[in-house]
């Protein structure tokens, strides 16, 4: 490590395999600072995101750890229906079409997820 430009601390979130297959899964904000964070997963691949909606800037679920995902490429924003997808958080239809979730830096070692911000 350099004094004069630290590494980042990585924070453990969660295992692969405790992300559903095609789903999502949400750390709460107690254990990733505020707002929370949603990773969702494709096979061995995984995305995260602030789990922020950029419509109304509230969380995407409304009830605890609730998403809804289709086809292991969308994400659903629970309250106006917005579709995320996956790969790059890219709204691509509804309310906020051409707006973004804000994405989360991960690395993903031996089936564990890191988040290195
Ligand atoms: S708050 Fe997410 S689509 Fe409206």
């Amino acid at each position: 490590m350099n004094a004069a430009n630290p590494e980042p601390l990585a924070v453990f979130l969660c295992a692969l395999d405790d992300i559903p297959d095609g789903g999502a899964l949400e750390i709460p904000a107690q254990q990733s600072g505020a707002p929370g964070i949603v990773v969702v997963r494709r096979g061995d691949d995984a995305w995260a995101y602030r789990n922020v909606c950029p419509h109304f800037s509230i969380p995407l679920n409304y009830e605890p750890n609730t998403f809804w995902a289709y086809d292991a490429e969308l994400l659903m924003c629970a309250h106006h229906s917005a579709m995320f997808r996956f790969e790059d958080g890219q709204c691509i239809d509804g309310p906020c079409e051409g707006a973004a979730l804000t994405r989360v830096a991960i690395r993903i070692e031996q089936r564990k997820i890191f988040n290195d911000e």
